[in-house]
């Protein structure tokens, strides 16, 4: 006789990658993928698609960035947190709020977070998922109802805690509708059930926010952990970010 599946065996699969080393243990080719860089490459790109940015095209170096130096383009990014000297704009949210840059389209390049966008290139979609747009993006992974991965851009391959909160935060929401099916994402799951009352408080004293405190980006923290809910899903079209 065939064995029926289970009904719960029915539903999609949620996994959380903790970081990029780990990437290649995941077989993404159909599935949807959450890039997420909480402080603060995807809190910057659905911040500037809320505020009017056409297009946010992520790079991995400074060079391919400058190829696009030609008026048309705003350039933009950050090495190790610092501002890349001859850009127009860094990586902070609030650089991407004003006239200056609604209707442009950005070319952006960061440390870790950019380079896990092109790291996930051949998913069947790439969404940036933050706090910012927490709301916005829990919904799509609902409709879509298609096997996700929600990935951690950390620090240099590293894993940092307020990714994989923001992670946990997603599986909390979505563990009636999808699966866990490994340690990683009922991890993620947890530590934000057991921290979410004291997020702040808790990512400060972790050392990737001793390590951007220090370049005076405490304001741009501060931001990255709220939840101003912008309505939302920055998707990558083949090419950039832009609005659903
Ligand atoms: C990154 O991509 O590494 C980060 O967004 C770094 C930063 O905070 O600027």
């Amino acid at each position: 006789m065939v064995q029926r599946p289970l009904q719960s065996e029915t539903k999609p699969i949620i996994e959380v990658c903790l970081t990029p080393a780990l990437w290649y243990q995941f077989d993404y080719k159909d599935k949807n993928v959450v890039v997420i860089d909480i402080i603060r490459a995807t809190s910057t790109i659905a911040a500037a698609l809320h505020h009017g940015v056409k297009k946010m095209i992520p790079v991995e170096h400074v060079e391919d960035a400058e190829k696009y130096k030609n008026g048309s383009y705003v350039l933009a990014g950050e090495r190790d947190g610092i501002k890349i000297p001859h850009f127009h704009h860094g990586n902070s949210p609030f650089e991407f709020m004003g006239d200056d840059v609604r209707g442009k389209t950005v070319i952006h390049t960061t440390t870790n977070g950019t380079r896990c966008v092109l790291m996930a290139k051949g998913a069947r979609n790439i969404v940036a998922g933050a706090f910012t747009n927490q709301d916005a993006v829990i919904s799509w992974i609902r409709k879509e109802n298609r096997n996700t991965i929600l990935f951690c851009a950390g620090w240099h391959d590293h894993y940092v805690m307020d990714d994989a909160l923001f992670a946990g935060a997603v599986v909390r929401e979505l563990v009636e509708e999808f699966r866990i099916v490994d340690d990683a994402t009922l991890s993620a799951k947890l530590l934000y059930r057991y921290v979410r009352e004291n997020m702040l408080r808790t990512v400060k004293q972790a050392t990737h926010f001793k390590r951007l405190q220090r370049l005076g980006i405490e304001n741009d923290i501060k931001f990255c952990m709220s939840n101003p809910q912008f309505d939302v899903v920055p998707i990558f079209d083949g090419e950039g970010f832009v609005k659903l």
